[in-house]
């Protein structure tokens, strides 16, 4: 069954005068256990098919299936609550917070889901944050603050803190643009251990070497999109 699927999605952005036709009826399927990169052009749409995929924004027409849900129904809460029970985001930046320590950012997505999910009291938040930590290789680094972290290391954070919730689908938006080529390398390999692990990784990249290892590309440009090479 498809995990993913858009059926003829058109996003537009209106900036004054100008209506920018960010997607063009992007249709796509993504299946469980995929392993696909999304390639093209700066502002060929590749981010603001993300978010929608992601969940983060809405599409302007079209269609959007999760899991078997169509999500364009869905209100505000309900897509809260489902983005973060699906979905796991990495950004080329990070995005944690400076002033929370790696394991406090680990358990924001948790602190979210108690409050539907009456299950998660602080302990088992706190066991399954170390958790996370530890498969991602950071047991010693769980006090530190982000400032006090690699570059490498804080996006490990921000990969367990994208998995805490054992999410399906992986999104990563040039994870990683900010990292020299061998801690890329670091992160790559991880991300392909997590797919190994059933984890459904879509990656958003510029770099070719990294579109090579991923089993499906996909190219934007001009807000549409294309099979480039699936196996
Ligand atoms: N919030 C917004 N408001 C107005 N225009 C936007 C907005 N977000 C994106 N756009 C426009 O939509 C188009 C697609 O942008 P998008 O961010 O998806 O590109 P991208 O492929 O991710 O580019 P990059 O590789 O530079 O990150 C661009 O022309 C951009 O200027
Ligand atoms: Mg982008």
């Amino acid at each position: 069954m498809a995990l993913i699927e858009l059926k003829n999605i058109h996003k537009y952005f209106k900036m004054g005068e100008e209506n920018i036709h960010a997607l063009d009826d992007v249709s796509i399927t993504i299946k469980e256990g995929d392993f696909t990169s999304i390639v093209g052009t700066s502002g060929s749409g590749k981010s603001t098919l993300m978010n929608i995929i992601g969940l983060l924004d809405l599409p302007g027409t079209g269609q959007y299936f999760l899991d078997g849900i169509n999500t364009t129904e869905m209100n505000d809460d309900e897509l809260s609550k489902y983005r973060n029970q699906k979905i796991g985001f990495v950004f080329q930046s990070f995005n944690l917070l400076p002033k929370s320590s790696a394991l406090k950012n680990v358990e924001m997505p948790l602190q979210y889901a108690s409050s539907y999910n009456s299950t998660l009291n602080d302990n088992l938040i706190r066991t399954m944050a170390l958790e996370t930590l530890e498969k991602v290789g950071l047991s010693t680094r769980v006090h530190h603050l982000p400032n006090e972290l690699s570059g490498g290391q804080r996006q490990r954070v921000a990969i367990a803190r994208a998995l805490v919730n054992n999410p399906k689908i992986l999104l990563a938006d040039e994870p990683t643009g900010a990292l020299d080529s061998k801690t890329s390398e670091e992160i790559l390999n991880l991300f392909e251990e997590l797919n190994s692990q059933g984890v459904t990784v879509i990656i958003i990249t510029h770099d070719t070497k990294i579109a090579k290892r991923c089993k499906r590309i996909l190219r934007m440009s001009d807000g549409h999109i294309n099979e480039e090479k699936s196996l």
